[in-house]
């Protein structure tokens, strides 16, 4: 098994960045899964937007750390979730397509953060990805990650979603 652990650990999600990803979270949902939570940033902001009250009974957010026996997310059986909202290791960029293809098969509801090159590189991809109802694409500023050679962008895909892909430039604050 590869050690996960040090697979992409200097690229954690920024707090600005992973608050972008909660708010892309529509509804109320009861399941959201963090398969690859490294330091849990991004569990942070899921937790914060949706709040402890709640996230017992009807946020629960799964986590390979704190609630599965099983860490490896690519070991992982599938199980229903509301989203799946990721920053996937992508070195080599092959883990990080295996990944974003298996996110599909816990929600068709997916927030996730990918190089650009996923959009631009196969037309076959782009067309699936485009089927399997991506609605918006924020492109991230290369600051987002200092030293990072990729240029990065957050993917939403929901479930039904079919015609226009919005795009949206953010800056970092
Ligand atoms: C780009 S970092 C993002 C970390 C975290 N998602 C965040 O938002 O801050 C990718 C993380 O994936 C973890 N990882 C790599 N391979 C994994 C695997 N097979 N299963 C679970 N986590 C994995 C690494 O430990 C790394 O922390």
């Amino acid at each position: 098994m590869q050690n996960y652990n040090e697979i992409n650990h200097h690229f954690q999600t920024p707090q600005w960045v992973c608050d972008i990803m909660a708010s892309l979270v529509d509804g109320s949902p009861k399941k959201i899964l963090e398969p690859t939570p490294g330091q849990g940033n991004l569990v942070k902001a899921l937790r914060h937007h949706f709040p402890t009250a709640d996230i017992v009974l009807e946020h629960d957010i799964l986590t390979l750390q704190t609630n599965e026996p099983v860490r490896d997310f690519m070991a992982m059986s599938p199980r229903p979730v509301d989203w799946v909202v990721a920053n996937p290791p992508f070195t080599p960029m092959t883990l990080g397509y295996q990944m974003l293809d298996r996110f599909f098969s816990f929600s068709p509801n997916v927030i996730a953060l990918m190089p650009w090159l996923v959009l631009i590189n196969s037309q076959a991809r782009t067309a699936q990805l485009i089927q399997r109802g991506l609605c918006h694409v924020i492109h991230l500023p290369r600051t987002a990650f200092p030293g990072a050679r990729v240029q990065t962008c957050i993917l939403k895909f929901k479930e039904g979603h079919k015609g226009t892909v919005s795009l949206t430039f953010v800056e970092a604050p």
